[in-house]
C-alpha cells in the first residue's frame, strides 16, 4: 500500500518511541464499565464520525461532544441508567474500501483510504499513500484527546450546564425543544440537591464525565507501533485508543486483525454483518475473549433495518448457549446505507430506527440484554441522512453535504433517536 518503503519504516519506528494516547488503567476501566452494559446495568453510546478529517476545528469536536452529552443525557432520564460514553474520535482515520481504485469519467484512481493513508481529493497526487500521514494522525489524535479531556474534565460537561448544550439549530428542532423541557427538570433538580449542599464543588461527578476513544483497528503497523507493555499487570496495551474494533471486513478468524487484537488487553469490538454464522460468532468469541472475562468483547451488530429481526436471534442464542458474557450493541447504519436519486449516498431516520427497534425486539425475544447503540453522528448541521425531526428530504441533501465517507445523523436527528430509543427501553423493550 505505501509506495516509498523507506518513510514507511521510518514513521512506524518513530511512532514506537512516541508517548502512548491513553494508559492501561484507563482501558482496564472500561471493560469494567462494559461488563456492567453486559448485564444489563449500563447502557453503551459509542458514536462520532465514519472518518475524522485531519481538518476537523475545536468548535466541531466540541460540538460532537455536546450532542453525545445530550444524548446521554436523555437516554440517562427515561431508562435510569448509566450511559457508558465511547467516540469514535481521536483516532477514527482509517478505512476499508471494497474496491482498491476508483474510476470517474475514465480516470482510474486508488480509493480514498482515510486522511491517515491518502486524501479524498480525487487526483493522482492527492490519493498516493503517504506515511507521513500516520504521524499526523497521531499528532491529531493527541490533540483531540486532548481538548476532549480537557472539555469532560474541565467544567464544560458539568450538569449544570445541561441547558447551554443545545445549539440553537438543535434548540428550534422538535427534538431540541423536547431535550429543554428535560433540561429544565434536571436543573430544577441540580438546584434542589445544591440547597442540601450536594454541588459540582463538593461532588465531581456532577462537573466531570468519563469518556473514552475507540476506532476501527484497520492498519495494524500504527497499531502495534503504539501497542506498549502495561508495567502493572505486564499485558501488551494498544494505547492508540481505550476500545479498538475489528470491522467487518477484516474479521476473519484466521487473519491479521483477530491474531493483532486477541494479543491486546484492551476492550475490543468486532462488527458482525448479516452473512456472519452462529459458528462465525462463536468462534470469534472464543478467538477473542478465551477466558470469558465480562467487558472484554463486544459484538457490534449492522444487519439491516429488513434483515435484523430474522439474523440476529440465532447469533444471540448460540453466544448465550456458549457462555460468552458479550455486550451486544447495534449499528444501526452500516446496513441500512442507498444511493438516492441525487446520486448521494444515505440513510432514512426511519431505517435507522427500525433497526434498532428490530434488534431490541431480537434481545427479548432470545432473552439477552440489548446493551447499546453504535452511530455514525456529527454535531454540525449537516444535511446527509434524510428524515428526521426536521424530516429531511432528498432535495436538501446537497445543502451541506460533508462527509468524506457515511452519511452522519446531524445533531438534532441525533438528539431525536436519542428520544427514539429512550421512549423502545423505557416501554419494555430491555
Ligand atoms: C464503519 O464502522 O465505518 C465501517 C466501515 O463499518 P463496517 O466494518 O461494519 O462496514
Ligand atoms: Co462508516
Amino acid at each position: 500500500m505505501w509506495p516509498d518503503t523507506e518513510a514507511h519504516a521510518a514513521a512506524v519506528q518513530q511512532l514506537s518511541l512516541l508517548p502512548p494516547l491513553v494508559f492501561a488503567g484507563e482501558a482496564r476501566e472500561l471493560t469494567e464499565r462494559l461488563a456492567d452494559v453486559a448485564t444489563g446495568k449500563a447502557f453503551l453510546l459509542q458514536a462520532g464520525d465514519c472518518a475524522e478529517s485531519f481538518d476537523t476545528s475545536a468548535d466541531s469536536i466540541r460540538d460532537r461532544l455536546r450532542v453525545i452529552l445530550q444524548m446521554a443525557v436523555v437516554l440517562t432520564y427515561y431508562t435510569g441508567v448509566p450511559v457508558v460514553k465511547v467516540g469514535r474520535i481521536a483516532g477514527q482515520f482509517a478505512k476499508p474500501r471494497s474496491s482498491d481504485t476508483e474510476t470517474i469519467d475514465g480516470l482510474e484512481l486508488p480509493s480514498f483510504r482515510g486522511h491517515i493513508v491518502n486524501d479524498v481529493g480525487f487526483t493522482a497526487d492527492e490519493r498516493i499513500a503517504d506515511p507521513e500521514r500516520l504521524l499526523t494522525a497521531y499528532n491529531r489524535a493527541a490533540a483531540t484527546l486532548n481538548l476532549l479531556r480537557a472539555f469532560t474534565k474541565g467544567g464544560f460537561a458539568d450538569i449544570s450546564r445541561v441547558h447551554q448544550w443545545n445549539r440553537e439549530f438543535v434548540a428550534n428542532s422538535p427534538a431540541g425543544q423536547r431535550y429543554e423541557v428535560i433540561a429544565e427538570e434536571i436543573e430544577r433538580a441540580v438546584r434542589f440537591m445544591s440547597a442540601c449542599g450536594i454541588n459540582s464543588e463538593t461532588l465531581t461527578d456532577l462537573r466531570q464525565v468519563d469518556f473514552y476513544t475507540s476506532h476501527e483497528a484497520l492498519l495494524l503497523d500504527y497499531e502495534e507501533s503504539l501497542t506498549r507493555l502495561d508495567s502493572l499487570t505486564g499485558d501488551w496495551v494498544d494505547c492508540s485508543a481505550h476500545m479498538l474494533w475489528i470491522g467487518e471486513r477484516t474479521r476473519q478468524l484466521d487473519g491479521a486483525h483477530v491474531a493483532f487484537l486477541r494479543g491486546v488487553a484492551n476492550p475490543l469490538g468486532c462488527k458482525i454483518g448479516p452473512t456472519a454464522t452462529p459458528d462465525d460468532v462463536t468462534a470469534l468469541c472464543e478467538a477473542l475473549n478465551p477466558d470469558h472475562v465480562p467487558g472484554r468483547l463486544t459484538l457490534i451488530t449492522r444487519m439491516g433495518a429488513t434483515k435484523v429481526v430474522d439474523s440476529l436471534p440465532p447469533l444471540l442464542s448460540a453466544v448465550a448457549d456458549a457462555g460468552h458474557p458479550v455486550v451486544w450493541v447495534c449499528d444501526p447504519m452500516h446496513g441500512n446505507t442507498f444511493t438516492a436519486d441525487d446520486g448521494r449516498k444515505t440513510r432514512h431516520f426511519e431505517d435507522v430506527l427500525a433497526e434498532v427497534s428490530g434488534f431490541f425486539a431480537a434481545h427479548r425475544f432470545a432473552g439477552t440484554h440489548p446493551g447499546g447503540v453504535h452511530l455514525e453522528l456529527t454535531g454540525d448541521d449537516v444535511t446527509e441522512c434524510l428524515g428526521g425531526g426536521t424530516d429531511l428530504v432528498t432535495a436538501d441533501l446537497g445543502s451541506r453535504y460533508e462527509t468524506m465517507c457515511d452519511p452522519r445523523l446531524n445533531g438534532s436527528q441525533s438528539v431525536d433517536l436519542a428520544f427514539r430509543v429512550a421512549e423502545l427501553l423505557r416501554n419494555g423493550a430491555r
